[in-house]
């Protein structure tokens, strides 16, 4: 661990060409002022659950498997409908935008040049017809419920307009999780004066690169698909005091079924750490389910996505697709993922971090990395397809 944080700190002295997840963390780290990283890099709590999603994965060993002719590597998944690179999407990620100059059209155009799904958070600084000029293949869009129906209704409409055909839909967010950084930060509302003034102006000045790049070449600091829901706001504090008050703690699986009636693509139940919750998912007429504890950012101290996922994917035997998310932070992770059962497996912010560091370009690069990783991990556990990397790749001795 701390000849890796040596590493880290040489390359970014020395001006070396990041190579992991941590590399780019820590890139992001110096290049956002304080509060934005936090509200990237933190979770719920004591964050237990945000270390226990990174530390399963970690403490999960391969069985290395030699002689088995690895000369020709297929990576390839087919998820809803869609051939992808490899078994990754990029997972929904709120103000993204404000991490580095209109980062969502930056992130679409690097997951396509990559091959893999970009997921639009509700949330995000750009909106859906944004996004949209930018990709040539469909992206997809998470929805929350709001109280505001009408508000949903039409921006199901309006990602159907724009080509979107595979919507995730994020059941965990009855209450907003409380996040011990964005509150010392005062970004959740409160926080002290002085808290404010160091979160706010002060830092923002002592980041020249964010400033200049998204501070004042980044706008509008606005949620785009929303501003015609809150035509007051006008800052992303604006948007969250009315996201805040919008989550709906009345719904069940009941709206469930009525979405899945307005909605005739791909439905992904995001949210889920049961196999309970995961069968009613099904139930309720789910493609898929995510199974996540949102980045531990909402209930800390539940089961790592990594450990929930083997009983989902036993519960349902198939009768949906199954993606993990939380703690992957590279291409061997990816094959742990899929060899506890899942199909395939989001990552959120790493691909945050590699986008603030150095944008586009970053992005691109980082998912080569993790291909290359996950290219690596294939060939030394001994298969040349996505589908058969199994629990045998798991070594329990
Ligand atoms: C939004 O979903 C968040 O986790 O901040």
């Amino acid at each position: 661990m701390k000849g890796a944080a040596t590493g880290v700190k040489a390359m970014a002295s020395l001006n070396l060409a990041p190579a992991s997840t941590d590399d780019y963390r820590r890139l992001a780290e110096r290049r956002l002022p304080r509060a934005l990283f936090d509200y990237v890099d933190g979770g719920a709590g004591a964050e237990k659950s945000l270390r226990d999603n990174v530390d399963d994965f970690a403490r999960m060993k391969l069985k290395q498997r030699v002689m088995r002719d690895v000369s020709a590597l297929d990576t390839t998944v087919s998820l809803f409908g869609e051939t992808w690179s490899m078994p990754l999407a990029l997972a929904p990620i709120g103000m993204g935008g404000m991490m580095r100059r209109r980062a969502e059209v930056q992130a679409v155009k690097a997951a396509e040049a990559v091959g893999v799904p970009f997921c639009l958070s509700t949330v995000a600084i750009c909106s859906l017809e944004e996004v949209a000029k930018a990709a040539t293949r469909p992206f997809w869009f998470q929805l929350y419920m709001l109280k505001d129906r009408g508000a949903v209704r039409e921006l199901l409409g309006r990602a159907k307009a724009v080509g979107v055909k595979t919507l995730v839909f994020t059941v965990d967010l009855a209450v907003v999780g409380a996040r011990y950084r964005d509150i010392r930060n005062g970004l959740s509302g409160g926080g002290g004066a002085y808290g404010k003034l160091r979160a706010g102006l002060i830092d923002y000045l002592l980041h020249p690169g964010w400033l200049l790049d998204v501070g004042v070449g980044g706008k509008p600091h606005v949620f785009g698909n929303l501003s015609a829901y809150v035509p007051k706001a006008t800052t992303p504090s604006d948007f969250r005091s009315w996201v805040d008050g919008q989550f709906d703690p009345s719904v069940t699986w009941k709206d469930i079924e009525l979405l899945r009636k307005d909605w005739d693509g791909a439905v992904l139940i995001k949210g889920v750490l049961t196999a309970e919750d995961a069968g009613a998912a099904v139930d309720a007429g789910a493609d898929g389910v995510i199974v996540s504890n949102h980045g531990g950012r909402q209930l800390d101290g539940v089961s790592s996505a990594l450990a929930a996922t083997p009983r989902i994917a036993d519960a349902l035997k198939g009768r949906a697709k199954i993606l993990l998310d939380g703690g992957v932070r590279g291409g061997q992770d990816l094959l742990r993922a899929v060899a506890s059962g899942a199909d395939a497996a989001l990552i959120g912010r790493p691909w945050i971090f590699a986008l603030a560091a150095e944008g586009e370009a970053g992005l691109k690069n980082y998912l080569s990395l993790v291909r290359r990783d996950f290219l690596g991990a294939m060939a030394l556990t001994g298969v040349t397809r996505v589908a058969n990397i199994d629990a045998r790749l798991i070594d329990r001795a």
